[in-house]
């Protein structure tokens, strides 16, 4: 085993940068998160947008990386391939989890809620807001499906930039565009010494938030 590995449970940090209580923090959880995403972003993280997306199906949950890419109405917006295996598991159950970690500020927030496709017109318009390689990436990748290598790829991706050599705005693959996570749960934790840690924890009930503090 790596000395790294085997010296594992010595890796601590003490928590010390900041503190959350109840009268130092916004009534509403989106202007809460504004204000900490903020600071993510000045706060010298490296994708403060980067969230993990937990999904469930079939009594599996999976967990990978997306991009918040919009707060809009009071949901978080991030965009995939609706065919992938993230996508299956939303169309076979709505409810979803989002977490985000910000080390350097010694903070996480966890948000679950209920995902739902956006708008045709605002995926397109956002798919063709992005780097042509990008967009060419989006129609070259078949995502989570099984391939035999690198290689196919990368024909794909010539595939594609042949068939739209010329045309300058190029169509959002059908199977291609965002998702809206409504919450219903958000909860902000701040790191605290001795581990006893901040958690303030909003609740949609009747259609206002309701926070209480959780212990540790
Ligand atoms: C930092 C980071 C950002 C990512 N952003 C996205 C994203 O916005 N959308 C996306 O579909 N995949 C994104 N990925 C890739 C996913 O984590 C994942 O590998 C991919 O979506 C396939 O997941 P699935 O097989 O569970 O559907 C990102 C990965 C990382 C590490």
């Amino acid at each position: 085993m790596s000395e790294k590995l085997s010296q594992i449970s010595d890796l601590r940090q003490n928590y010390t940068l900041n503190s959350l209580l109840k009268e130092n923090v916004s009534d509403n959880p989106f202007t809460q998160f504004a204000v900490w995403f903020e600071e993510a972003v000045n706060g010298d993280i490296y994708e403060p947008n980067a969230m993990i997306l937990s999904t469930v199906s079939e009594n599996q949950p999976k967990s990978r990386t997306v991009l918040l890419k919009a707060l809009e109405n009071d949901g978080f917006v991030f965009y995939s391939n609706y065919d992938s295996h993230k996508g299956e598991q939303m169309a076979d159950n709505n409810k979803v989890s989002l977490l985000f970690y910000w080390d350097r500020l010694q903070r996480q927030v966890r948000i679950e809620g209920t995902v739902s496709r956006i708008s045709e017109e605002i995926s397109t318009a956002y798919f063709q807001s992005r780097p042509r390689s990008s967009q060419l990436g989006a129609w070259a990748s078949k995502q989570s499906e099984v391939i035999e290598n690198e290689q196919v790829l990368v024909e794909q991706l010539e595939f594609f930039t042949k068939k739209f050599e010329g045309i300058e705005v190029l169509p959002k693959p059908e199977n291609w565009g965002g998702y809206v996570v409504n919450p219903n749960k958000i909860e902000f934790w701040q790191g605290r010494p001795s581990r006893l840690h901040d958690r303030l924890v909003f609740d949609l009930v009747d259609s206002d938030w309701k926070i209480s503090r959780l212990s540790p």
